[in-house]
């Protein structure tokens, strides 16, 4: 993220390491994000959850405690981190796992940090373990120990941090080690969105680009969005593109299905990696079970991207089914496909 980004966001956001954050760069696309708990719409248990955290914080005058946001990508966790560091007044730091790798990189971000700054780690479960060991005391102690020389030369100093919020985010939160995980107080995951806060968003969203767009247009930007507020953004941003060139500007419900056939995302918001994705188990593995190790060779992808991109979704809306044995097709994923190729034969596609 480059300074221009951080400042569009309200609050003293210092500085940024690594150029592996994933989450969305657009900056109009950032400019959509809430900025304070009260502008979010959906999650209600977790913004509930941070509601409370912060107000109790506040009244005590002390910072919250370390907070962990786990889910799939574009739910809200990078923007959850923002809003956390607004509400409390703190600056914001923001790097990545991948980013960090050496326990120096860790130690100069920690030892700028002020008391009530927020340390945003994204992708938390790629930290080196070497790197790792520095977060255990920092989070604990609010220290870190420094090593000096080698071997029998081997002195240590012991530093001391100000009182700082380390926000972690993850979408795999099973490969966080337990003495990471166990330092967080609080740990909280985020669902898809139904769509009446799919709808919300983007009736937000157009508010704020000045687009006009009726109830039906926001319904099926909605349906195609695959339950993530990012994409909702995304699409009517391409929608508002479509609407201009080849329309009077409105966003209809015909325009969102016009532009997002152009872009390949079909009734059920599935995107053409996704298709191909079911079509690997079906058409190559008989409709599984299959290991994801082999749909990712067929589809010449890495395997992360599937596990943390394509599969969740297809997990929710019951399109795949994940055994011990692997990844299956589901009727219904069968059954969509015929329909989005306009096929009777449900193998040849
Ligand atoms: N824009 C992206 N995510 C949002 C959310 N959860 N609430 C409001 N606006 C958003």
């Amino acid at each position: 993220m480059s300074d221009d980004l951080l400042k569009q966001v309200p609050g003293p956001h210092r500085m940024v390491t690594g150029s592996e954050l994933s989450a969305d760069q657009d900056p109009e696309i950032l400019s959509l994000r809430p900025d304070y708990l009260r502008e979010y719409i959906g999650q209600k248990e977790v913004v509930e959850t941070l509601n409370i955290a912060i107000e109790a914080a506040k009244g005590r005058g002390e910072p919250i405690e370390h907070v962990l946001l786990h889910g799939p990508p574009g739910l809200g966790k990078t923007t959850l981190a923002h809003i956390i560091a607004n509400e409390l007044g703190g600056g914001l730091t923001v790097t990545s796992g991948p980013a960090l790798e050496k326990g120096g990189d860790l130690i100069g971000l920690l030892t700028r940090l002020e008391t009530g700054d927020i340390l945003f780690v994204d992708e938390i479960h790629r930290t080196p373990r070497a790197v790792e060991e520095f977060l255990y005391p920092a989070m604990e102690d609010f220290s870190v120990d420094f090593v000096f020389d080698k071997g029998v030369h081997a002195r240590s100093h012991r530093f001391r941090l100000k009182r700082f919020v380390l926000v972690g985010a993850t979408t795999r939160v099973g490969l966080i080690s337990a003495p990471l995980r166990d330092r967080f107080g609080i740990f909280r995951s985020l669902d898809f969105y139904d769509e009446s806060d799919l709808v919300r968003i983007a009736l937000r969203s157009a508010e704020l680009l000045e687009l006009e767009i009726d109830d039906g247009g926001a319904r099926e930007l909605s349906r195609r969005s695959r339950g993530t507020p990012r994409i909702v953004n995304r699409l009517l941003k391409r929608v508002r593109d479509f609407s201009q060139v080849r329309g009077d500007g409105r966003i209809t419900q015909d325009s969102v299905i016009e532009a997002l056939q152009l872009e390949g995302v079909d009734a059920r918001g599935l995107t053409g990696l996704d298709r191909r994705y079911l079509r690997t188990i079906i058409r190559y593995y008989g409709g599984g079970p299959v290991g994801i190790e082999a749909i990712a060779a067929t589809l010449q992808e890495e395997s992360d991207t599937l596990v943390d991109v394509v599969e969740p979704y297809l997990l929710k809306i019951g399109f795949i089914t994940r055994t011990s044995s692997g990844r299956k097709a589901s009727e219904e994923a069968y059954r969509h496909l015929d329909v989005a190729t306009g096929t009777r034969q449900r193998t040849i596609f």
